[in-house]
């Protein structure tokens, strides 16, 4: 296909929207259409099967409207459909096009971020129960030990508007708590969830001082960043005329109004009609 094109990025919902918002930053000439696929989303609890077929058709239909290169800006995507994606799907069907996800490239530096050389990773079921992190890490990091706790009800806190509210303390506690009872040496925690980073200030209030508190937006960014320079080839087919375009497979208005609380700028999304 000839012609330059936009740089995809898809969630299963909002949380992309916060990786979004540092990759548009850092890369801010280039083209993005930003898909969230909120009718079917939270995919935090879905097997497997499930987040990879939903994954690749959201893929397939970025690739559809020409984009040449697709984030997954979640990490459940990451964690459980990405490998089958680059591995299956795009040699046997779009061999030009490439897919990246968000969490080997918080594996490559996240040992830079420890003293103790013991970390938190905090995320959905679907993340945690993969293992992707401890396995990833590990491939840089061998010496670094991996802690983690899942944190089923803070998306649903954050997707109901509830994350900041008092009700939203008890769980904000509960899983922090859980997570340093593993180890009283974790020196790092990092948000593994893209929906987490709204969550923050809540998270601050529970969180002992000495522990740092990661979260992936930037390190995306300055990996994509990255691999733009290694990839002149694909660089060269990405549209740079600074436009940002918005599609939902959920409600609009429901979108709209969660988007500007994760983007911190009002926003006017498009419905998929696939
Ligand atoms: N934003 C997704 C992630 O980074 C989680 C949200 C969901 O469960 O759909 O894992």
């Amino acid at each position: 296909m000839k012609g330059k094109f936009p740089i995809g990025i898809f969630d299963s919902g909002y949380g992309g929207l916060t990786v979004f918002k540092s990759i548009a930053h850092k890369l801010s000439a280039y083209d993005y259409i930003y898909l969230g696929d909120n009718a079917r989303s939270p995919y935090g609890d879905h097997s497997f099967e499930t987040v990879y077929e939903y994954t690749l058709s959201c893929v397939e239909w970025l690739f559809k409207q020409g984009c040449p290169l697709v984030i997954l800006a979640c990490n459940t995507a990451s964690a459980k459909a990405l490998r089958s994606i680059q591995q299956i799907d795009l040699p046997e069907k779009y061999p030009n096009n490439r897919v990246l996800g968000v969490i080997r490239p918080t594996a490559e530096v996240i040992g830079n971020f420890t003293s103790s050389q013991e970390i938190g990773v905090m995320g959905t079921r679907g993340t945690v129960n993969s293992g992707s992190y401890p396995i990833e890490i590990d491939k840089f990091f061998e010496q670094v030990k991996v802690y983690q706790q899942s944190c089923p009800l803070w998306v649903p806190l954050i997707e109901n508007n509830e994350h900041l509210n008092e009700g939203a303390d008890f769980f904000v506690q509960k899983y922090i708590h859980q997570l340093l009872e593993q180890s009283n040496q974790i020196d790092c925690i990092l948000l593994a969830c893209t929906h987490y980073p709204l969550l923050i200030p809540k998270i601050n209030q529970y969180l002992p001082k000495h522990i740092k508190l990661l979260t992936q937006g930037d390190i995306v960014a300055d990996s994509l960043v990255d691999y733009l320079n290694r990839h002149p080839e694909m660089e060269e087919r990405l549209a740079k005329n600074s436009t940002r375009v918005f599609y939902t497979s959920g409600d609009v208005s429901s979108f709209n109004e969660h988007a500007s609380l994760f983007l911190g700028q009002k926003i006017t999304a498009h419905k998929l009609n696939s």
